[in-house]
């Protein structure tokens, strides 16, 4: 990677399923937006889908449909470095030393590790471990800022304090990073009025067929209020979800027909306009971009990547006492 001088951002995003909205507004559309700004690293976090999906070929096509979403939403691969966490094994290799600085207590007090167990789910030990291997990725490359929704921040502060105590152990090697969550945004939710997740299937995608968003859209839950009855936009979904589209200005005056007793199904229909508004130009875009270019872009990110990881992983191995 060239000196560029600039601060260092990574982030990364799973390939399992279809992005949504939540991740565009809440993390990817920040990648777009700060990419001249930082020395960027975005990464496929294939190694992380793994301890949610065991069919192969639906992870070969999400990795493949991510690379062309990456694109699609403007990233330029000519400034930003993409690629494939997988294709970097130096991230499962810092990840191994990380296991062993770290107390299986401390990985117990993870929200998504907690969560899975409380509701019963089978946990591996890959889920159990998933945030040190995220700490590993963002380690590997003196990562500055991390773009990310809120869900994500107790993640990066695992990742800094395992840089701490990797560093008091064996001597100053990495940058504590910084996670960068938007606090405009922090977590949209769904169309159940839940956080919007692949995993609720509440979820609004960047790319899917218009007539699949329309019927998404139109499902969105409200409540019971009659159609010309003054609304609440704070408490009203479809409210919630417009506003990530707009400017101070026109959420105020949205804002404003909602209180004026907007029926809800305008309000749908005026945000299923605005999306497809605002997503027309990615959408064109994104039926252009051929898988070969894609992987041409993660091929050339990956040996970008992988360059810089072997240099990080000399000086932790000399450190630890490998070498
Ligand atoms: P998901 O949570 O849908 O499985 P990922 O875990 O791959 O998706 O998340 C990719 C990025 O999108 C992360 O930075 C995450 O914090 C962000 N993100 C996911 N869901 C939301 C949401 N509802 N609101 C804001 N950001 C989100
Ligand atoms: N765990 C993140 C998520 O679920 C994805 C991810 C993996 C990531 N490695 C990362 C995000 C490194 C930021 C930095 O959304």
């Amino acid at each position: 990677m060239e000196k560029s001088g600039k601060p260092i951002l990574l982030s990364g995003v799973k390939p399992t399923g279809r992005p949504h909205i939540g991740n565009y507004f809440g993390a990817m559309k920040q990648y777009v937006d700060l990419q001249d700004q930082y020395q960027s690293l975005v990464m496929i976090a294939d190694y992380h889908a793994l301890t949610s999906t065991q069919e192969a070929a639906i992870l070969r096509a999400d990795i493949l449909d991510l690379a062309i979403d990456f694109l699609a939403i403007g990233l330029d691969p000519e400034k930003v470095t993409i690629f494939q966490q997988s294709a970097v094994g130096e991230h499962t290799e810092l990840g191994w030393i990380f296991n062993c600085l770290t107390t299986m207590p401390y990985l117990a007090r993870a929200h998504a590790y907690k969560d899975a167990a409380a509701n019963n789910r089978e946990v591996n030990v890959g889920l159990f471990d998933y945030p040190l291997l995220m700490a590993a990725d963002i380690l590997l490359y003196d990562t500055a800022v991390v773009p990310v929704g809120q869900d994500q921040k107790q993640h990066v502060e695992i990742a800094r304090d395992t840089a701490e105590k990797f560093n008091r152990l064996f001597g100053e090697t990495f940058r504590l990073p910084e996670p960068l969550i938007l606090s405009t945004v922090q977590t949209v939710i769904g169309l159940d009025g839940r956080k919007m997740s692949k995993s609720y299937r509440n979820t609004i995608p960047l790319f899917a067929p218009a007539e699949e968003t329309a019927r998404l859209v139109m499902s969105i839950k409200t409540d019971s209020k009659g159609a010309t009855d003054p609304k609440d936009p704070e408490t009203c979904t479809v409210y919630q979800i417009h506003k990530l589209f707009l400017n101070a200005d026109q959420a105020k005056a949205l804002a404003d027909e909602y209180r004026n007793g907007l029926p809800y199904g305008d309000a749908k229909k005026k945000l299923f306009s605005t999306y497809m508004d605002y997503f027309m130009a990615m959408r064109e875009k994104r039926a252009k971009i051929t898988p070969a270019q894609a992987r041409e872009v993660v091929e050339s990110g990956a040996k970008r990547a992988k360059s810089v990881a072997i240099g990080t992983m000399a000086k932790v191995r000399a450190a630890v006492g490998l070498l």
